[in-house]
């Protein structure tokens, strides 16, 4: 008996499909991770998660930023073509990054039709009922929204941090109101970052569409993770929420530093790692191997 579950048949999610993946009437958990390259979209759907999302923590994991707040449009847009071209069956969801949902409806659907221009076949945005005529207007131009509340990191200033939040019951309340609100306008799945365990069921009860968490607790209707934090890719930090299913950054040091010696000692490369003139061609040229006859 296998600790791990067998692959799934990949039938190509689509939004639809999701929208209705609620636990509470009988749905799997959806799984949704983070990629942002093409082996990253290939190592997710050999895996079989759902949803794989190209998310603004591409700032932070991938371009070295400190906060997302760095990335463009056409940062997110570069990585979510380069997902695509994996072809993978699970859902590509192109993160909408700060500032472009912010300054007008017409602004906002245009950069949305660049995410899915490059592959994204639905994008998520940050914020509450404040962000409604945004999602209202993608909704209207045919692009699935999916939100996002509780802990948004493009609003890290505003809030004073990456802070837990929810934790008082009107902040609770209100953050029950923003995802009916959301679901309402036309989300088709909500994102809750960093709310109490309580604050995340109450949600996830309330609205018709699925909730996917992240440090949110297990009453969610499906969780999300960043790929170098599963992987232990990016190892300096680490959220409680995060679980590591790997220490890739440390196997890869031991790796390349194995590398690195057999460079340095002649062990890298070998005979047979080498390519060889047949040995009429070598005796043309006076060519000889110090490891005796030139093989071919
Ligand atoms: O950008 C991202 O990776 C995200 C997830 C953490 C939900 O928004």
């Amino acid at each position: 008996m296998g600790t791990t579950s067998e692959p799934r048949a990949r039938i190509p999610l689509t939004v639809p499909a999701v929208r209705h993946r609620k636990v509470a009437t009988g749905g799997d958990p959806l799984v949704m991770l983070t990629a942002y390259d093409a082996p990253g979209a290939r190592i997710a759907d050999a895996a079989g998660v759902d949803l794989i999302l190209v998310g603004d923590t591409l700032a932070m994991v991938v371009l070295g930023y400190d906060d997302t707040l760095q990335v463009t449009v056409d940062d997110i847009a570069h990585h979510t073509a380069a997902v695509a071209r994996a072809r993978p069956s699970a859902l590509v969801v192109g993160d909408l990054p700060w500032m472009s949902y912010h300054l007008s409806t017409a602004d906002t659907v245009a950069n949305a039709a660049t995410l899915v221009r490059a592959g994204a076949q639905a994008v998520k945005l940050e914020g509450g009922r404040k962000r409604i005529p945004m999602v209202e207007a993608i909704v209207d131009a045919e692009i699935p929204v999916m939100g996002h509340i509780g802990l948004t990191p493009q609003s890290v200033h505003a809030m004073g941090g990456f802070k837990v939040q929810g934790r008082t019951s009107e902040a609770a309340l209100r953050l029950v109101a923003d995802a009916k609100a959301l679901a309402h306008a036309g989300c088709f799945a909500v994102v809750l970052e960093c709310v109490p365990d309580e604050v995340a069921r109450r949600v996830t009860d309330a609205v018709e569409v699925p909730t996917i968490g992240i440090g949110a607790g297990r009453h969610c209707d499906g969780q999300v993770l960043v790929f170098h934090d599963v992987l232990g890719i990016e190892d300096r930090l680490r959220p409680k929420f995060v679980r590591r299913y790997a220490s890739l950054a440390d196997d890869a040091v031991v790796a390349v530093r194995s590398y690195a010696d057999d460079v340095r000692t002649g062990r890298f490369p070998a005979d047979d790692e080498s390519y060889h003139l047949a040995a009429e061609v070598a005796d043309t040229l006076g060519c000889y191997s110090s490891d005796g006859p030139t093989p071919t």
